[in-house]
């Protein structure tokens, strides 16, 4: 059995070792707009780190560093021992990225969606293919939809199938943007249930990047909060249920004001 330093390859007899992250003093402005202010926080192999943030606090474009699409203004950001922005990192390193939008092909199949990456790097036979989509389908509850289009599956399915799609990747690394938003409670549980099982499995490196509270409470093992561009919490769930920071506190559990809305105090 694979310890917790182990990462079982859901698809393979390989066992590769679980990577890290390490984000180190990063900023990042766009013209003179600081989005990122020396945000510092690692990723430890095998854990689920869930960041959260108001929308526009910057939890996409932190993960587009890590991916390596963006440059930091400051800083840097480490995936195992590689820099993030060096192309080797993505040849050295399997990491995989489950879009907020979830960014399927709608030409494509389910089936062709998850056999692209496959035969656009040549990296099976279409037996192999076959066994490697089928396992995936299999582990995320999706081999009748097969041979369906992305327009006709529901939001759900097609956020399974994001995560299918990153599975068949093999990655070593797997990072989510947002995998519960337009998802109903239960199917966002369900969701939660996933994101914990390829974990708990495959010993998966994961950083999920949400505002679902329910999420970073149930299958976190480490949460961080981005707020104005710095990272104001770094903790475990538990410190979260009653947070000392207030601005913490109205972040999670907003109470509905009516006789002095927030709406009245909105940017304009
Ligand atoms: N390429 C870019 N050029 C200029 N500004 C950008 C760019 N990418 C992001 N931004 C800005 O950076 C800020 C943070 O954006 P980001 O998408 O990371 O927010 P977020 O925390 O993911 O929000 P949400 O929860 O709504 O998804 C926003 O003000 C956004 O307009
Ligand atoms: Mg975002």
């Amino acid at each position: 059995m694979p310890g917790p330093s182990q990462t079982r390859n859901p698809f393979t007899e390989h066992e590769t070792p679980a990577v890290s992250v390490a984000i180190e003093g990063l900023s990042k402005s766009f013209g003179n707009r600081v989005v990122l202010d020396q945000v510092t926080f690692s990723v430890q192999p095998g854990e689920i780190f869930v960041l959260m943030g108001p929308s526009g606090s910057g939890k996409s474009v932190l993960l587009k560093h890590v991916i390596g699409l963006e440059q930091p203004s400051g800083g840097r950001v480490q995936v195992d021992q590689y820099d993030a922005t060096a192309e080797e990192t993505r040849e050295k390193v399997r990491m995989a990225i489950v879009f907020q939008a979830g960014a399927l092909f709608n030409s494509l199949t389910v089936y062709d969606n998850l056999a692209l990456y496959l035969r656009e790097h040549d990296l099976a036979s279409e037996d192999g293919i076959r066994e490697k989509v089928g396992r995936a389908l299999q582990i995320l509850s999706l081999e009748g939809a097969a041979e369906k289009y992305p327009s006709e599956l529901s939001g759900g399915m097609k956020k399974r199938v994001a995560i299918a799609r990153a599975l068949v990747m093999e990655p070593q690394l797997l990072l989510y943007d947002e995998p519960t938003s337009e998802l109903d409670p239960v199917m966002s549980a369900t969701i939660s249930e996933i994101i914990a099982l390829l974990k708990n499995e495959y010993h998966v490196t994961t950083l999920v990047v949400s505002h679902d509270r329910d999420l970073a409470l149930n299958i976190a093992d480490r949460v961080g909060i981005l707020m104005d561009g710095r990272l104001i919490f770094l903790g475990t769930p538990a410190d979260l249920r009653e947070p000392k920071d207030p601005r913490v506190a109205a972040f999670l559990y907003p109470q509905i004001d009516l006789q002095n809305p927030r709406y009245k105090q909105l940017e304009t």
